[in-house]
C-alpha cells in the first residue's frame, strides 16, 4: 500500500504532512510512502531523510498521485482553495485522501472532491475525544499558532514582557490579555508567562477557569449572561448578538490597559464573534499590539485585515491565517504524528478499513462513492441525509499494488 505525500501549494506553506521519523511505524503498518520531490524540504526534511527512512521519491506531482493509493496533505482542495484546484483532476475513484480540507467552510468544495469519487477524510472534523487526542490536528496546529502569537507579538511590541529590576531602575512586566482560551490561547497563556508578561484571559466557557489558572494567569470573571456556553463536544456556542454587545462593552477597560491583546474567539462553521471595536482599539496605548487568530474568520477584531499587518490609531494589528506554517519543523513533525496515529487507526491486517461503526472513522469521513457522506456538512449544503453508511472497501484494499 503506498501512500503519496504531494509537495504543499498554499501560498507560503511551508509544512510537509509526514515526516521520515514517523515512515518506520507506518512500514509496520504495511505502508509505502512516495514523497514527491522536495516536499519536505521547506520545513527542513530533505529528499535524503525521507529514503534514508525507506521512502521512494516521486519524480512528479502527477506521478506520485497516479501510483498512490492513499494521499496525505496538510492543506488539501477546500483548505487550499486556488492552487488545490489543480490536483483535482490528479483524483481517482476509492483514492483515500487525509489532510485539512477545511469541509465546515469550503463546502462547495467539499462536493468538488466528492464528483471525483475519493475516499475523503476531513481532520478537521475529528471528534475531540480522548481516544482520538493523537490524531488531533487541530490542537498541534493551534498549540503552534498560539506560541507564535506570543513571539510575534512580544518582537513588535516596544516594551519587553518580563519585570526587570536593574541598576538602571525597575521595568514593569507586559500586560497580555487572551480573549479565547482553547488550545491556541492556552499555548498564548503558556508562552506569554514563560516570557515573564502578566496575563489575563477570558473565555465563554466557564470550565477553562482552571486551566488558565494552572498556568499563571487570571481568569477574569465578566458579567456576561451566557446562554449554554458549550455544546456536547466541547466547542463554544455561538451566542445572539446582543451577548457580544455586552462582552465588548464589558472588555472595554481591560482592553485599553493591556499591551497585547491575542484573540482566538471561535464557533466552528460561523464567523467569528467581532469582540474588539474600532473604538477599543484606539483606546490602547500607542505602540500596543493585537495578534487576531481569527483573521481568516473574519476576525475578531473589527479593523483586523487578513493576511496582514496593519496600523491603526498607533496600535499595530496582526491577521495571520496560516501561522503554524511559520514554524514548519515542529508543526510538520505533530502533523505527521497526528496522520500516521489516524492512518494507523484505519489500517487493520495491512489494509484499509473504512468502518463507520467507529466514530473516529465515521466522524471524519467527508466524501465517498461520489457523495458528501458527512451528515453535518450535507445539512449545510441542504441535501437530504445520506443512505446509511456499511463497512466500506477502498481500492488499496484490492489492489495493494498501487
Ligand atoms: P476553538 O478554536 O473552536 O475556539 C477557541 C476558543 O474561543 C474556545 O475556547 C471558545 O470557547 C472561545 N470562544 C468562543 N467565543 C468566545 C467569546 N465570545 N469570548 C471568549 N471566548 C470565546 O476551540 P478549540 O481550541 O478548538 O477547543 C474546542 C474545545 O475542544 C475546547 O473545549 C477544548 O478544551 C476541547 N478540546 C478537547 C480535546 C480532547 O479532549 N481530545 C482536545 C482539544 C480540545
Amino acid at each position: 500500500m503506498i501512500v503519496g505525500v504531494p509537495r504543499e501549494t498554499y501560498p507560503d506553506e511551508r509544512r510537509v504532512a509526514l515526516v521520515p521519523a514517523v515512515l518506520a511505524s507506518l512500514a509496520k503498518a504495511g505502508l509505502e510512502a512516495l514523497v514527491e520531490a522536495g516536499a519536505g524540504t521547506a520545513a527542513g526534511y530533505p529528499d535524503a531523510a525521507y529514503v534514508e527512512k525507506g521512502a521512494r521519491i516521486a519524480s512528479s506531482r502527477a506521478g506520485g498521485f497516479s501510483a498512490a493509493g492513499g494521499i496525505l496533505q496538510v492543506r488539501g482542495y477546500g483548505a487550499n482553495l486556488e492552487a488545490g484546484r489543480g490536483d483535482l483532476r490528479l483524483l481517482r475513484q476509492q483514492q483515500v485522501l487525509i489532510g485539512q480540507f477545511d469541509p465546515l467552510y469550503a463546502l462547495e468544495a467539499a462536493k468538488e472532491i466528492a464528483s471525483t469519487g475519493a475516499t475523503t477524510f476531513a481532520l478537521e472534523l475529528l471528534p475531540r475525544i480522548a481516544r482520538a487526542q493523537s490524531m488531533d490536528v487541530l490542537s498541534s496546529m493551534a498549540t503552534v499558532s498560539g506560541y507564535k502569537a506570543v513571539l510575534m507579538a512580544a518582537t513588535l511590541l516596544p516594551k519587553m514582557f518580563p519585570m526587570l529590576m536593574t541598576a538602571a531602575g525597575t521595568v514593569a512586566p507586559a500586560r497580555v490579555f487572551v480573549v479565547g482560551a482553547g488550545v491556541a490561547g492556552l499555548q498564548a497563556i503558556a508562552t506569554a508567562r514563560r516570557l515573564g508578561a502578566v496575563v489575563e484571559a477570558f473565555d465563554v466557557r466557564p470550565t477553562v477557569k482552571e486551566q488558565i489558572e494552572s498556568l499563571g494567569a487570571k481568569f477574569v470573571e465578566l458579567p456576561l449572561e451566557v446562554a449554554d456556553a458549550q455544546d456536547a463536544a466541547g466547542y463554544a456556542r455561538a451566542q445572539e448578538e446582543g451577548v457580544y454587545a455586552r462582552q465588548r462593552e464589558v472588555m472595554a477597560r481591560l482592553v485599553a490597559q493591556s499591551d497585547v491583546v491575542i484573540t482566538t474567539a471561535l464557533i466552528p462553521g460561523q464567523q467569528a464573534p467581532l469582540l474588539i471595536t474600532g473604538k477599543m482599539v484606539a483606546s490602547m496605548a500607542p505602540g500596543s499590539v493585537i495578534v487576531d487568530l481569527a483573521a481568516d474568520r473574519g476576525g475578531n477584531c473589527e479593523l483586523t485585515r487578513p493576511h496582514k499587518t496593519v496600523v491603526e490609531h498607533e496600535v499595530t494589528l496582526l491577521g495571520p491565517v496560516n501561522l503554524a506554517a511559520t514554524v514548519p519543523h515542529h508543526a510538520s513533525q505533530m502533523y505527521a504524528r497526528n496522520v500516521s496515529a489516524f492512518l494507523q487507526h484505519l489500517v487493520k491486517d495491512r489494509e484499509i478499513h473504512v468502518d463507520t461503526s467507529d466514530e473516529i472513522i465515521r466522524e471524519t469521513l467527508l466524501t465517498w462513492a461520489g457523495k458528501v457522506v458527512h451528515p453535518g456538512i450535507r445539512e449545510a449544503l441542504g441535501l437530504a441525509p445520506a443512505a446509511p453508511r456499511d463497512e466500506r472497501t477502498p481500492e488499496w484494499k484490492r489492489s495493494p499494488s498501487r
